[in-house]
């Protein structure tokens, strides 16, 4: 693994998830603002990462140019770094994003060399219109469609690459063809191995609890991407805000939070920023995590952490509280063996035969010591 970015999950914050087609040059400064004011960037969320909807049209030479909402892509760039913090952008590579504007189809050099003229840092390349292209010209045949999603994103990696500027790679095509076999080599740092997440609990759970079974596809410089989050969006309890936040951390996902930073209640400050549950996310062994056992809702996971320390974290999928019957050789440790309960921050104990309750859509986190 030579690849100098993300040697752990990319943390920050994007705007798609709250602010959607909305957002303006002001709400990039606010986010910005926020992140150093809150002590997120001190914690690690350095990428503040415009979503779809500030493309404008080409200019007379085919060079991309923002709208209206986003008078100057340098000057913001520049105000962005001159926090202490990096910028992502991004594109699609049909000729349309998902929200309608301009892609990099037919582009993908230009706009390379664009956004590493404005200083841009990251990129999210969307499939969107793509599919279209992809289901004019491969019909049904699926090893054509999947090669010319391949040949598409490795266009706009061999484009960023020309411009020698480095940049985090970010695949969202949605989980298709199994990109997570092929992600990596075809220069993402990330890929989305699913389609949108939503601020409610049935689709955060489904996407996060399906990424069993995916964690080998994941390393230093190369990460499975469940999407974004949506803590602190409204429409999840703090219970499960926390169990949506566990997950990613266990499952060693990009922590890009997408509520608007500037009006932080105090329990979305404090997930956020729980400083053993980011340690878990942004461990620098680099392995992700995965399900151990599994009973109906419940499901214990687990991930190892550098220096011989692991993360576990007991699930309750379920409808009322639960107690998970404990048994350290299933959980690979020693019965009696302590534990730092992260989010009620005191110590737990497990031995053959206790039975920690678990509330429901709950998560006990617990890291060994
Ligand atoms: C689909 C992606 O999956 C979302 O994360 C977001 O980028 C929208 N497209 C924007 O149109």
């Amino acid at each position: 693994d030579s690849a100098p970015e993300a040697r752990t999950p990319p943390m920050g914050w994007n705007s798609w998830n709250h602010f959607a087609e909305k957002v303006t040059d002001a709400d990039v400064r606010a986010a910005a603002d926020a992140l150093v004011a809150s002590g997120m960037r001190d914690a690690g969320y350095v990428y503040v990462n415009i979503d779809d909807s500030w493309e404008g049209d080409r200019d007379a030479g085919g060079n991309i140019q923002s709208n209206k909402k986003f008078p100057d892509m340098k000057a913001l760039a520049d105000y962005v770094h001159s926090k202490g913090l990096k910028i992502g952008i991004y594109s699609s590579p049909g000729p349309k994003t998902c929200a309608g504007y301009e892609g990099s189809y037919n582009h993908e050099e230009q706009d390379a060399k664009s956004y590493a003229g404005w200083g841009f840092d990251y990129l999210k390349y969307d499939q969107c219109s793509f599919g279209d292209t992809i289901r004019q010209e491969a019909g049904d045949d699926l090893v054509k469609a999947s090669a010319m999603q391949r040949a598409a994103y490795e266009k706009m990696h061999q484009a960023l690459q020309h411009t020698h500027h480095p940049v985090v790679y970010s695949f969202c095509q949605y989980g298709l063809y199994a990109v997570w076999r092929w992600g990596a080599e075809s220069g993402a740092n990330l890929w989305r191995t699913t389609g949108d997440i939503k601020d409610n609990w049935s689709q955060m759970s489904l996407i996060g609890f399906q990424q069993a079974g995916l964690e080998k596809f994941a390393g230093p410089g190369h990460w499975n991407d469940p999407d974004m989050l949506e803590v602190g969006n409204g429409h999840m309890s703090t219970i499960e805000y926390q169990t949506h936040m566990s997950l990613w951390a266990i499952l060693a996902a990009p922590l890009l939070a997408g509520n608007d930073l500037s009006a932080m209640t105090e329990d979305t400050r404090s997930i956020l920023l729980n400083k053993d549950v980011i340690a878990i996310d942004q461990d620098r062994l680099g392995r992700a995590g995965y399900r151990v056992w599994a009973e109906g809702p419940l499901e214990i996971w687990e991930r190892q952490l550098e220096n011989g320390h692991k993360a576990i974290a007991l699930f309750n999928r379920g409808e009322s509280p639960m107690s998970f019957p404990v048994d350290a050789a299933t959980l690979g440790i020693k019965s009696g063996a302590e534990f730092t309960d992260v989010w009620q921050k005191k110590t737990t104990v497990l031995k053959n035969g206790s039975e920690p309750l678990v509330l429901n859509h709950g998560v006990t986190l617990l890291r060994s010591r």
